[in-house]
């Protein structure tokens, strides 16, 4: 039985240092970062890493990110750090972001998908701090979903998913920043995004360093195809329901053809919704609308993005059009999240 612990209002040290005990004893544990929800075992421990794969149904090729609680910590896990990558520690750890590093021995291949690389993160969430601290190991963790579904950004959504299947639940309110870290890769001193997030291409480029978006951020990966981030090839965020996204930088471009294919589409489907900015709820009277937040603030879109696609099922919606967000700052995230949503099927108004 899954035991829930709410820390929204204050930390209970005592139950944070009886979860701390457990994540030393082999136990699962869902807690808040910054970003999303993990689900967290000690790194260190190849059975326990197993649970998490298994609790997710997580493919065994797909690396899990390894959590610390300081800077320090990080020559427990990784060796060789280059000028560039310690740069990129110095100025955005704790944060949203993870480095991919060279991995010590130390930590299990199941851990790292077979590979040479271990990616790092030192969440900058106070919760999360401190449970790493008191357990005194890394803590590996992906995202607190069921493989292809998207990630967990609140306890009511993630009980709905993975009770009884992790030994704590630590409520921690709803993620503040919505997406996942950014997660960067050095390589012939260039500082690659292999997933984007929060910490933008800007951010990275203003220390500056030269740094570079990977080609399949946007791209379809093909079976087979050899990619940097094995997270990348997988199924990824997409609801039960046919999804479009319609992409345009003019939004009145964009809300016609939405319409044009709600019209289209309108006798094919039992129910049909559309995902969009809440200033635009008035131009689509006759379907279902979700708003994802206000047309000038893509951080509360970051911060609603995966609650909302989850409404999806919820609601029982089979046909859904989604509006595009611009790709500048962290709408590059949010776009990368919905593209995959929607499995690719991208729409773009010129
Ligand atoms: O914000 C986050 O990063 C959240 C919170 C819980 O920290 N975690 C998260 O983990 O999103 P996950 O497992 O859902 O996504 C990790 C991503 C995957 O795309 C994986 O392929 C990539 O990071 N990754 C992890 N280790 C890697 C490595 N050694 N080389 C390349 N990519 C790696
Ligand atoms: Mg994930």
């Amino acid at each position: 039985m899954t035991k829930i612990y709410d820390f929204k209002e204050n930390i209970d040290n005592n139950k944070l240092e009886e979860i701390a005990q457990e994540i030393r004893n082999g136990k699962i544990v869902i807690f808040p970062t910054e970003t999303v929800y993990g689900i967290g075992a000690n790194a260190l421990d190849k059975s326990a890493v197993a649970k998490i794969f298994s609790a997710k149904g997580r493919p065994s090729d797909n690396p899990l990110i390894v959590h610390l609680s300081s800077k320090e910590m990080i020559s427990t896990v990784a060796e060789n750090i280059s000028q560039i990558e310690q740069i990129l520690i110095d100025n955005f750890m704790p944060g949203p972001l993870t480095i991919i590093l060279r991995k010590k021995e130390s930590i299990p291949q199941n851990v790292t998908g077979k590979l040479e690389t271990v990616g790092v993160r030192i969440p900058a969430n106070r919760i999360a701090q401190e449970l790493i601290r008191l357990s005194g190991v890394p803590i590996a963790a992906p995202s607190a979903n069921i493989s292809g579904k998207p990630s967990g950004t609140n306890i009511s959504d993630i009980k709905d998913e993975l009770f009884n299947k992790v030994d704590y639940i630590i409520d921690g309110g709803n993620s503040s920043i919505g997406v996942e870290s950014t997660v960067v890769k050095v390589e012939n001193d260039v500082v690659k995004i292999l997933r984007p997030g929060k910490i933008t291409l800007e951010d990275i480029s203003n220390l500056g360093l030269k740094a570079k978006l990977d080609s399949n951020i946007f791209k379809k990966i093909d079976a087979g195809q050899k990619v940097e981030s094995p997270g990348m090839k997988h199924r990824h965020y997409a609801p039960n329901a046919k999804t479009v996204l319609v992409n345009s930088e003019d939004y009145i471009k964009m809300i016609s053809k939405i319409k044009e294919i709600v019209d289209e589409n309108y006798k094919l489907y039992d129910k049909i919704c559309v995902i969009g900015f809440d200033e635009h709820r008035k131009y689509f009277k006759n379907v279902e609308f979700i708003s994802f937040g206000s047309v000038n603030n893509l951080n509360e879109v970051s911060k609603n993005i995966f609650k909302t696609l989850r409404l999806l099922d919820k609601n029982n919606c089979e046909f859904c059009v989604i509006e595009g967000v611009e790709k500048k700052g962290i709408g590059i995230a949010i776009t990368n999240r919905l593209i995959r949503a929607c499995e690719y099927n991208v729409i773009s108004v010129k």
